[in-house]
């Protein structure tokens, strides 16, 4: 069996897909780096209680690309050979993008090419969608637009909320990006 792929996730907040990577079964991928553009994002625990390094900086005040450049040093300096966005709520350099091309995937939550953006579950309800869901898809220049890898959808329920429709969206990402992840990682 061939070794597992070391993958970077990069987090601003909760974390909670970046837990759901680590809980997976790391056969295909090893996380051996977290990095954040917040400097303590709630989800850096996942990473400290599993012992994997963590990188955390504030991005405000950089050059969009400089910042994306102490990323990617941090990245190679692991080792890294991909890269999961789980809830990275700043937008990449072009020359990032670029760099880690066909090796970069994010979660979003609907079902891409609808509601890109944020407030995508709010979008949703207003649109009147009977379905919604979440999307794995590579990383490129535009955003929420890369090919979509994979996708998991919900009904909408009469009387959703925001929150309500969220949630259920959220234990279908959490199902999604480990195995779609892995499946990546074993074409690298
Ligand atoms: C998730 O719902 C993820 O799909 C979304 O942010 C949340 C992060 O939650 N990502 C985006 O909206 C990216 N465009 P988490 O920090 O608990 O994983």
């Amino acid at each position: 069996m061939r070794e597992p792929v070391p993958v970077g996730v990069l987090i601003s907040g909760r974390g909670s897909n970046l837990k759901a990577l680590i809980d997976a079964e790391q056969d295909a991928y090893r996380i051996v780096l977290v990095a954040s553009n917040v400097e303590e994002p709630p989800g850096l625990a996942h990473a400290r209680d599993a012992g994997i390094a963590t990188f955390a900086r504030g991005h405000r005040g950089m050059a969009r690309e400089a910042f994306d450049r102490l990323i990617d040093d941090e990245l190679r300096a692991h080792g890294v050979r991909a890269v999961a966005l789980a809830g990275y709520m700043r937008l990449l350099s072009p020359w990032f993008v670029d760099r880690w091309a066909g090796r970069m995937v994010n979660i979003h939550p609907s079902l891409l090419p609808r509601h890109k953006g944020l407030h995508t579950h709010e979008a949703a309800l207003a649109a009147g969608d009977a379905r919604h869901g979440c999307t794995v898809h590579l990383v490129t220049a535009a955003l929420d637009d890369g090919p979509a890898l994979a996708q998991a959808e919900v009904p909408v329920l009469p009387g959703d909320t925001p929150e309500t429709l969220a949630a259920r969206v959220l234990v279908e990402e959490h199902r999604l990006y480990p195995p779609t992840l892995a499946a990546l990682v074993e074409t690298l």
